[in-house]
């Protein structure tokens, strides 16, 4: 029982000293990488393996379990702040598509795609949970355009556009990066203090692709 009261004492004055630490630091550091165990993890081991870290865990701070082995924070929660000021950059879709089209038609694809953008928002909302304010957004590109994929479903001429490349496919991406171009718009919308920005992927791809000889420097 004497040596249980120690330790927890020895714990709060631990915290106390790094706490104490890190509101007196001029901390300049653009980013933080933690490595580290349970004493800083703020969620990577639940979110990585699904690891369960079930209540009492947050329910002082967050009020439910937050992936933190703690019942309030952890010393990078106080480093927060930074979160805000990173740039958050995602390239989403080309996977999920090209996997997709292996076990489905293309008119399957098409109704899966509000599944992955689902999934995708849930994701962002996450991170600006967190504190995430400046995202940089990839749309997906011309997937159709990829050797491999014109070598697997554009043997078919007939399958193919003015371009050359696979039309389901190429489809597929467009009908992505229209409704992925409307959730950036509405994501801007529900939060003013977020900075969107979406970036054409796509046409810059297929330009270098249907445009090639414009760009082919002459030794
Ligand atoms: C913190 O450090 C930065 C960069 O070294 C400096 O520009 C800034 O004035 C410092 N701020 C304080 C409050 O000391
Ligand atoms: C968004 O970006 C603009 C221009 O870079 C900047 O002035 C503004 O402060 C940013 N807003 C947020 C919420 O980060
Ligand atoms: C190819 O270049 C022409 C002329 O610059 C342009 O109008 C066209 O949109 C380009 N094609 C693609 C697919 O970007």
């Amino acid at each position: 029982m004497a040596l249980k009261n120690y330790m927890s004492q020895l714990i709060v004055v631990i915290c106390s000293c790094l706490l104490a630490t890190a509101s007196s630091l001029n901390f300049s550091f653009p980013a933080v990488f933690n490595f580290g165990d349970s004493n800083s993890d703020t969620g990577g081991l639940a979110a990585g393996v699904a690891f369960p870290v079930g209540p009492p865990n947050g329910q002082t701070y967050f009020h439910e379990p937050s992936g933190r082995f703690c019942d309030g924070r952890v010393v990078i929660d106080f480093l927060k702040d930074y979160f805000k000021q990173g740039l958050y950059m995602l390239d989403v879709g080309q996977n999920d598509l090209d996997g997709a089209f292996n076990s489905k038609t293309e008119d399957q694809v098409m109704a899966f795609i509000p599944t992955i953008l689902s999934q995708f928002e849930a994701g962002i909302q996450r991170l600006y949970n967190e504190g995430a304010r400046n995202f940089w957004i990839h749309n997906t590109g011309p997937l159709g355009c990829i050797a491999r994929i014109i070598a697997t479903f554009g043997t078919d001429s007939s399958k193919l556009d003015q371009v050359g490349c696979v039309r389901s496919h190429n489809s597929a991406a467009n009908n992505f990066n229209l409704r992925l171009h409307d959730l950036c718009t509405n994501f801007q919308d529900q939060f003013p203090d977020v900075n969107v920005t979406y970036v054409d992927i796509f046409s810059v791809k297929l330009d270098l692709i249907a445009n090639y000889s414009q760009y082919v420097v002459v030794l």
